[in-house]
């Protein structure tokens, strides 16, 4: 594995609402790795991976993408970002094959899909198992099944660097199967990934390191801690369903 560089965060601060959200954030992600950013709810971890795609304002540090500074790195057919899942549907209505060759046009020319494009816009949707719903509205589908969806609406443009902003949210035990199966390929052929999660879960085999966030900070940046691949991260979205009505989550240090 070379040790380039693909992401690179130095010292980083963002504020949002005049709140400061990051506040010193480093972070590098090389070749070939695979990173999963954990932490609380509002730890920030969008946010920062909003920073990398020029998303979100730094207010101090650095960020280089593949050894570019961001601000003058144009090169965005090489990253895919599959964004946070939101429950608000918008937009127009839209087919699931326009949706995932959205994601091929950084690479097409002019702006023209070509039969080769149109190739990897059907590999896209076979790698997640959902070639059989090409012709469907994506206002059909399930919030799992549109998931699929976008992850390969960022598959379609073949990145090298793959972001993905808590991809198995609201996906099915079958569907993260599926997904992880796809995550598999991309990593066996060399893709980056930078991975926001809440459990580790059916990913837990690929993940190299675990960066977890608390408060805008770096907490901890090694190994992945250990619980996170069986139970969901304390101070989540999640109700132990033996804790008393209004009982404080528990606490368990690094990751709460
Ligand atoms: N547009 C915004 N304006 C003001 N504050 C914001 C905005 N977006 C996020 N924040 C705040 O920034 C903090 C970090 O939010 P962020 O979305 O990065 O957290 P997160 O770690 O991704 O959380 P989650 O696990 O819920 O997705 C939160 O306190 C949030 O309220
Ligand atoms: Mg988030």
């Amino acid at each position: 594995m070379s040790d380039e560089s693909v992401i690179s965060l130095r010292g980083v601060r963002a504020e949002l609402g005049s709140r400061p959200v990051l506040r010193g954030i480093d972070l590098t992600v090389r070749r070939g790795q695979v990173v999963a950013l954990l932490g609380a709810n509002g730890s920030g971890k969008s946010t920062a991976v909003r920073t990398i795609i020029g998303q979100v304002p730094v207010t101090a540090g650095e960020i280089e993408l593949f050894g570019t500074p961001r601000r003058r790195f144009r090169d965005w057919a090489r990253v895919g970002y599959v964004p946070q899942r939101t429950t608000a549907a918008g937009g127009v209505p839209a087919t699931v094959t326009e949706v995932v060759s959205s994601g091929r046009l950084s690479r097409a020319r002019f702006g023209v899909l070509r039969k080769a494009d149109h190739e990897a816009v059907r590999r896209a949707l076979g790698l997640v198992g959902m070639a059989d719903r090409a012709k469907d509205s994506v206002n059909a589908l399930s919030g799992g099944q549109h998931q699929r969806v976008l992850i390969a609406r960022a598959l379609a443009a073949e990145p090298e660097l793959l972001i993905m902003d808590e991809p198995m949210a609201g996906v099915d035990l079958a569907s993260q199967e599926v997904l992880a199966e796809t995550l598999r390929g991309q990593v066996a052929a060399g893709t980056t990934v930078l991975l926001v999660l809440h459990e580790l879960g059916p990913l837990e085999p690929l993940i190299d390191r675990a960066v977890v966030l608390r408060d805008g900070c770096v907490l901890h940046d090694g190994p992945p801690p250990e619980a996170v691949g069986q139970h969901a991260l304390p101070g989540h979205d999640h109700v132990h369903p033996h804790a008393p009505a209004g009982a404080e989550p528990i606490r368990t240090g690094l990751l709460s």
